[in-house]
């Protein structure tokens, strides 16, 4: 298959002379400053006044440094920090200390496609994110393995923007498993509508609705919580392994009849007109300005369906199952 890059195709020669900042010590920071260094790379990492991460980083062996002049003293600015503030930070304590031929990297294209953020011309812009939470790209990465990323260039000034980016992907274990091209355009849009339809949207509202609907129903908690919770990690783990072509073979007939036959009720053309209708949202720039509102009137639409959600009967089942499961994994033990 085209650009899909592995290690035996990335030399890390491109970034090995190079000085890397990570900003933030959070979910990816923390990961990517551990994995770059563990690499052989020069990382440092560069926090915020009084950052709650200062103790954690240096207890990890990191010097921890102001980001301004992190961003002076370094060939590599690796943005690592949460997206609502990195166009404020960017502003007041990047931009003006980037110099030509300098590298930025981003981990989600959001800011730079949305133009939140605008990179002078003179820097080369990348980006590196992987399919995967921080502790993953970690963890997979002790065990010699590593979580696939997405790469994309934005601006390359230096010519050398693809070799540096595919370089950081390799050092962070990406190339491990695979690294694969995009744009900041796709990555940010498809990003969206993943989380908006599948990750965020509908598997954890279906899990809640489809509880509520047996408790309703008047089944007991118990045997609710396991088919509609319970249940769903084995179903997650067997389709990411097999495919799901596959996994209906392994599933019994009735289940494979009865799951076809009401998916094919529920997500009927409506549901699918709703998809789309989602994905023109995100395109026409129309989420990402409810978004900057939603931010600026302190997030009321937010509050209320977290509040609506901590309200839902799954909590207090949930919390007690995880809690025995949890109680009688550890007397195995
Ligand atoms: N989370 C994921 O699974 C994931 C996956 C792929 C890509 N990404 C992308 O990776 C990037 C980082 O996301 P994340 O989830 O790793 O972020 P995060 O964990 O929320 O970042 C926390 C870090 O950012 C620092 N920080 C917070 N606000 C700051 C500010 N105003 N100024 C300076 N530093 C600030 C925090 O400092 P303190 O320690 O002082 O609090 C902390 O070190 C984002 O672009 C995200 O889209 C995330």
């Amino acid at each position: 298959m085209d650009n899909l890059y592995f290690d035996k195709d990335v030399s890390l020669d491109s970034i090995k002379n190079l000085k890397i900042i990570v900003l933030g010590y959070g979910n990816q920071g923390k990961a990517h400053a551990l994995n770059l260094r563990d690499s052989g790379l020069n990382v440092i990492v560069g926090l915020r006044d009084n950052s709650a991460s200062l103790k954690t980083a240096s207890e990890d062996g990191f010097d921890c440094i102001d980001i301004s002049k992190g961003v002076r003293e370094s060939d590599i600015i690796s943005i690592l920090i949460p997206d609502q503030c990195m166009a404020e930070v960017f502003d007041q304590d990047i931009a003006k200390y980037l110099k030509p031929g300098k590298m930025l990297i981003f981990a989600h294209g959001y800011n730079i496609h949305y133009k939140e953020i605008v990179p002078p011309p003179f820097v080369d812009v990348g980006m590196v994110a992987p399919s995967g939470p921080g502790y993953a790209v970690r963890k997979e990465f002790q065990n010699g393995n590593g979580v696939p990323t997405l790469f994309a260039i934005n601006q390359d000034i230096t010519g050398r923007a693809k070799q540096i980016v595919l370089a950081y992907s390799k050092a962070i274990g990406g190339t491990r498993t695979c690294c694969f091209q995009s744009s900041f355009e796709e990555e940010t849009e498809t990003d969206l509508f993943g989380e908006q339809i599948s990750l965020t949207g509908i598997i954890p509202m279906i899990i809640n609705e489809s509880y509520k609907v047996l408790l309703e129903a008047g089944y007991s908690p118990v045997v609710s919580w396991f088919v509609s919770f319970y249940e769903v990690k084995n179903i997650a783990d067997l389709i990411s392994k097999i495919g799901i072509n596959d996994f209906y073979k392994a599933v019994s007939e009735t289940a494979e009849y009865g799951g076809l036959r009401q998916a094919d009720k529920l997500i009927d053309d409506k549901f699918k007109n709703e998809m789309k209708s989602a994905l023109d949202f995100i395109k026409s720039g129309k989420f990402h300005q409810n978004w900057k509102n939603e931010a600026s009137s302190d997030y009321p639409e937010l509050k209320a369906m977290r509040k609506k959600l901590e309200d839902s009967p799954i909590n207090e089942i949930t919390n007690k199952m995880l809690k025995i499961l949890d109680q009688n994994k550890s007397n195995e033990i």
